[in-house]
């Protein structure tokens, strides 16, 4: 666990020093968890989107995106059950005045008693080497079995106390345990309280209640509101979906973790209307379809797990969460949840105007049913990054730090190189960048050493670096080096556009 941490410190400084990640507003010394992207950051954000947005909406002939405004009408959150429900249940520590949330509090208790499962497993792995069977060793071994009943019975009272929405039972839950303040390593809690997470502010010059608006805490409801005018304008017929890329605000209590967890976020959702009574099938069917989108990109299978949610949100009948191994652990990167019709009905209600389809096949009208696919766009790009960055020892002895970036998602796609700053060299290599730069991001790159010049591009994770030496004057040929083998060839200048837009091209990873 201490390696993993180290990891994410490197990673935060990495992406610090190359241009992905800044903190927000840092000459005034920041703003706590708001972060900026730079130059290579936004580039590798927009790859990011374009292949959501390529693989949900142009991939799918019933599916559209739309870009719905932040500010929304007040009662659009009183029907979605956001400012009633939209809670989290905060504790203080009365002696370090520190803010934590409650059910925070008690998973990470519980992850406490997993740290110890995961400590007895390599301890085994280290005294039986090979012999070592993991699978009959965490269904047999005492201490193993013990921990687990702890976790399964924690986690137990945790879900109860939680869906009844019983503060007192949290606290008790938290004084029952033993937890302590991480900062002044006392149990003296105030009570549990709800904590609404919506930011608001005042619409036009006049304060007050009238005028009271909130930042959307889920770009979600700009599509319910919106469902009538696309379904009957796009002519779509059920099943269909539509989804938007956008920020999303929540005042959150415990913001850390780097990108993680953020007051400020970007969200890529996805509202698919389908029969009252299909909801299931359809649910199932997105967990499958969006746990292939994140395989596709090679972070590696054991990265990934699904978690069903201990307790639902007050629209859902059904939610799971695809966890990603963070460099935190296994935390959630995207929820796939089945809504009911519970939003559509709240602003019928709320609005009086009917939200229906008429469904030819059945000759009947209803409020259709959602399974919302919800991805945090921020902890996308956390999962990609911190899995690519990593420090390689080389034959040399020396050792680089090199970014294996998913080839379609890298900010640059190639670097072009003049081997020398004179001889025409850098004008053959301008003539080589004007031949590639529609096709792909390009970097160019003429100041220091060769060496010095691929360890930079191997740092910000482009595939390709393209250097043009006295022999290219000659014959039009190049020498082309892989990021990941290292390994250089020398190739035609008129093969570049295919060699290269086999390896970027988002087609692969589409195809799944
Ligand atoms: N419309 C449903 C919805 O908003 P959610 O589980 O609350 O569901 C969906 O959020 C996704 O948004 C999460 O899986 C996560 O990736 C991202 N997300 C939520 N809160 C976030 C935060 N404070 N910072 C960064 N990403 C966040």
């Amino acid at each position: 666990m201490q390696q993993k941490e180290d990891n994410l410190k490197d990673v935060i400084s990495h992406a610090k020093e190359y241009g992905f990640v800044f903190p927000s507003s840092e000459i005034y010394d920041g703003l706590s968890a708001t972060y900026d992207y730079g130059q290579l950051g936004a580039e590798l954000k927009n790859n990011i989107k374009s292949y959501w947005w390529k693989s949900m909406v142009q991939m799918h002939e019933n599916i559209v995106g739309i870009d719905a405004a932040i500010f929304m009408h007040p009662t659009t959150w009183k029907a979605s059950g956001h400012v009633d429900a939209f809670n989290d249940p905060l504790i203080d520590n009365k002696d370090s005045k520190k803010r934590y949330r409650a059910d925070v509090l008690i998973e990470e208790h519980m992850e406490k008693y997993n740290q110890k499962i995961e400590k007895d497993v390599a301890k085994g792995k280290k005294r039986f080497g090979d012999d070592f069977d993991e699978v009959q060793f965490l269904a047999t071994n005492p201490n193993v079995l013990r921990n687990k009943a702890k976790i399964d019975d924690i986690r137990e009272r945790m879900r109860v106390v939680m869906e009844a929405d019983d503060m007192e039972g949290i606290y008790t839950l938290i004084m029952d345990l033993g937890i302590v303040c991480p900062i002044s390593g006392t149990k003296n809690w105030t009570e549990v309280r709800q904590f609404n997470l919506m930011f608001s502010t005042e619409l036009g010059s006049v304060a007050g209640d009238a005028s009271k608006i909130y930042l959307r805490p889920e770009t979600a409801q700009g599509i319910f509101v919106n469902y009538l005018n696309v379904q009957k304008t796009g002519r779509m017929k059920i099943p269909f979906g539509i989804a938007q890329i956008g920020k999303a605000f929540r005042n959150e209590i415990v913001a850390r973790q780097f990108i993680f967890r953020m007051r400020e976020f970007e969200q890529m959702e996805m509202q698919f209307f389908v029969r009252p009574g299909e909801e299931m099938k359809w649910y199932e069917y997105w967990k499958e379809a969006r746990m292939k989108w994140h395989q596709a990109l090679g972070l590696g299978e054991e990265n990934y797990r699904f978690h069903d949610h201990i307790k639902l949100a007050h629209y859902a009948n059904a939610a799971a969460d695809i966890e990603f191994n963070f460099p935190m652990g296994f935390k959630e990167l995207e929820g796939i949840h089945s809504r009911t019709d519970f939003d559509l009905k709240q602003h019928e209600a709320h609005s009086t105007k009917k939200l229906q389809y008429f469904d030819p096949e059945l000759n009947e009208s209803y409020v259709p049913y959602v399974v919302e696919t919800s991805i945090g766009l921020d902890r996308m790009f956390l999962a990609v990054l911190s899995t690519s960055y990593k420090m390689e020892d080389l034959e040399d002895g020396k050792q680089r730090a090199v970014l294996s970036l998913p080839p379609a998602l890298a900010p640059y796609k190639v670097a072009v190189m003049p081997l020398l700053r004179r001889d025409g060299l850098p004008e053959k290599a301008r003539e080589v960048l004007d031949l590639l730069k529609y096709d792909f991001n390009c970097s160019y790159d003429e100041k220091d050493a060769a060496g010095k010049r691929y360890r930079r591009q191997d740092a910000i994770g482009t595939p390709y670096c393209i250097m043009i030496d006295h022999q290219t004057l000659e014959d039009n040929t190049v020498t082309i080096r892989d990021r990941d083998t290292m390994g250089q060839e020398r190739v035609a200048i008129d093969e570049l556009n295919t060699i290269i837009g086999k390896k970027v091209s988002m087609k692969a990873l589409l195809k799944g």
